[in-house]
């Protein structure tokens, strides 16, 4: 129980001052008869007393910067009392004096901007001794003076730079850069004020407020101070004016650091409305940043810094859209107020060139990929009675994988932003299986031809194949599946506006999964590259002597060098991007996504062939060797 009592306690008078700011309080013990509050104050620092006596209140001296005055309040009497709470207190930063007498305010000295030079540090002098009427338990900051009747208490006080302390207070407190915010709103002023941690500028917002454009104060040194923009719509219906406060922070002490990969740019604004929250604003505030040039692999976005919440204080992404000017200048749009900065990404993130013709192309001859699938399948299951072998197989499996690629190419951005997690994660499983699936009957079919090719004619039993072709990427990604962590929701940003990113389910950005993408992907694909440009060499070789080579080579060179590439470029485009020119880029991913499309013109231009042949040569003059001839080409 007292330990709550002292706590409530403590953190009540935690929140009550400042080190600079002075109070002290007591109690008033007078007469019944009427009652005045005296003051008479003049500008210096020296020292102030503060006195009382039956019917008299008085405030003495010379601590101001620059008010001057002296007079005399009369204050509303209860016959019935015989004692008065009061307390004053003084604000040498905003030249603020205030007596409040039983809980009302009386304002002796108004703000008028911010002082450099100013009385503080307020220290006990001389007090005098009184009989009867006086004041009882003075103290200061809560500590208790005297607990004796007293007539008069005197405080002599020190000059010293009050902004200078002011800054050196808000550095050290979680709260700096409000503690800032309150003092300009405070300091009653309008127009510029000066801290030297911190540049502000006040405007009131009348009746009819149509929107402002204004640059932060111009004696900062360097030339690379934002500007800001200040929309109508700031101005609430409710207030007939209101003040917005706009600062620009030179110190970055004042706000924590971002996460870990980032560092803010110089230039901190705050801007703030008084007594008010700004939230969801119809029209964003636009400031403008200047910043030293950034490399090229670096993203710079803006953040804002919720202060409302003490506990996570952090910069956050949302709420700020960014909009690169140009190398130097980046504009901020944000819907609600706070403390605005740019936060360059250190660590380079990849960003993707034109990603939205890229999203839209691959799309498209996805889906003519798709239908060519469905049509070849449709042929080679018609086919499959006519010629029982495993070259029909083979086929099926490549064109099965490939659909399902396409598919899952299409479904994931659309699941990314549609599905949960979970969800997601089994998407970009299921995307990656059927990519492995793909390499894996890719290397299937230069295997087989070349078994035919060299006249290994042993027919294999069907589950060799399917094992092959959709066992082992299945085994693949379960393993994946089972460490976890490797499959999510992945952001592509494309380097137009690094602020709509666009989100897919595939591996994810973390150690592991590059791991596994360098292993799994890369070396399958390196597996399949490689042997196929051996194996073609050796069949080259083999077929270069025959007969019949010089009328079908064209055909058959062609039709090989397409798979290889095929298998290259699906690999390729699953890497950075980057290295490649705007050219190369879109023929990648044209040829990639039309893969379905040229495994079925291939099959149409072999059917062709073989049918041509098979007219030419009147089907006499074949032996075995001819009908295996055949079988290459198809297979190629
Ligand atoms: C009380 O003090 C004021 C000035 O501090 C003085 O003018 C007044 O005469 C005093 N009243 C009495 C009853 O002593
Ligand atoms: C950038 O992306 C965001 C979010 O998708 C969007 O609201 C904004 O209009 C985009 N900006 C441009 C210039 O395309």
């Amino acid at each position: 129980m007292w330990m709550i009592i002292c706590l409530l306690f403590s953190s009540g008078l935690a929140t009550l001052e400042n080190d600079r700011d002075f109070k002290m309080c007591g109690i008033w013990r007078h007469g019944n008869a009427s009652r005045n509050l005296k003051y008479d104050l003049k500008t210096g620092c020296e020292k102030i007393e503060i006195s009382a006596n039956e019917s008299t209140l008085s405030i003495r001296g010379s601590i101001t910067a620059k008010c001057t005055r002296s007079s005399s309040i009369h204050l509303d009497s209860n016959a019935l009392q015989n004692q008065s709470n009061f307390c004053v207190l003084w604000e040498p930063l905003l030249d603020l004096l205030i007596v409040e007498v039983n809980g009302n305010n009386h304002i002796l000295c108004e703000p008028k901007g911010l002082q450099g030079s100013c009385c503080t540090d307020l220290s006990l002098g001389d007090q005098e001794n009184a009989s009867l009427y006086g004041i009882v338990k003075g103290s200061t900051r809560g500590d208790i003076i005297r607990d004796d009747v007293m007539e008069t208490y005197t405080f002599k006080g020190g000059s010293i730079n009050c902004k200078e302390r002011f800054c050196d207070d808000a550095s050290q407190k979680s709260r700096g850069a409000n503690m800032i915010e309150e003092v300009v709103m405070k300091s009653n002023t309008t127009g510029h004020v000066d801290l030297p941690c911190a540049q502000s500028t006040v405007i009131e917002m009348e009746e009819g407020f149509t929107g402002l454009n204004l640059t932060l104060p111009a004696s900062v040194a360097s030339n690379m101070i934002p500007s800001v923009y200040l929309p109508s719509c700031l101005k609430s219906k409710t207030n007939i004016k209101s003040k917005v406060v706009c600062t620009y922070y030179k110190e970055q002490k004042l706000f924590q650091v971002g996460p870990s990969d980032s560092t803010l740019l110089g230039d901190i604004v705050g801007l703030s409305v008084e007594n008010e929250i700004i939230q969801n604003l119809p029209e964003p505030v636009k400031i403008r940043f200047h910043h030293i040039p950034l490399p090229a692999n670096c993203s710079g976005r803006c953040v804002s810094w919720d202060t409302k919440k003490d506990k996570e204080v952090n910069w956050k992404y949302e709420g700020c859209y960014t909009f690169k000017i140009n190398e130097r200048e980046t504009e901020c749009q944000c819907y609600h107020l706070t403390y605005f900065a740019i936060l360059v990404q250190v660590k380079p993130r990849a960003t993707v060139r034109h990603l939205e013709a890229l999203t839209f192309i691959t799309a498209v001859c996805c889906a003519v990929s798709l239908v060519s699938c469905l049509v070849l399948f449709y042929w080679l299951c018609k086919h499959r009675k006519m010629k029982k072998n495993q070259t029909s197989l083979v086929h099926r499996g490549l064109v099965v994988a490939i659909f399902l690629l396409c598919l899952f190419l299409i479904l994931t951005g659309t699941i990314a932003n549609v599905g949960n997690e979970t969800v997601c994660e089994m998407t970009g499983a299921l995307l990656h299986y059927s990519l492995l699936s793909t390499l894996c009957w890719m290397a299937m079919e230069v295997f087989h031809t070349f078994l035919l090719v060299r006249k290994v004619f042993s027919s294999r039993p069907p589950w060799v194949f399917y094992m092959g072709g959709f066992g082992l990427p299945a085994l693949l990604v379960g393993i994946l599946l089972s460490i976890g962590d490797i499959y999510g929701k992945k952001k592509i940003v494309p380097s137009e506006n690094i602020t709509g990113p666009y989100h897919m389910c595939w591996m994810l950005d973390s150690d592991k999964s590059l791991l596994a993408h360098y292993i799994i992907n890369i070396g399958l694909l390196a597996v399949v590259v490689s042997s196929g440009t051996v194996m073609l060499f050796l069949v080259v070789k083999e077929i270069r002597n025959r007969s019949d080579w010089k009328k079908i080579n064209v055909a058959f060179l062609s039709i090989w060098g397409l798979t290889c590439l095929f298998g290259t470029t699906w690999g390729l485009s699953f890497l950075d991007f980057g290295p490649f020119s705007e050219a190369t880029l879109f023929l990648f991913c044209i040829i990639n996504s039309l893969q379905g499309f040229f495994l079925m013109l291939r099959y149409y231009a072999l059917e062709r062939i073989k049918k041509k042949d098979d007219s030419s040569s009147g089907g006499s003059s074949s032996g075995p060797s001819k009908q295996h001839m055949l079988n290459t080409h198809e297979n190629s």
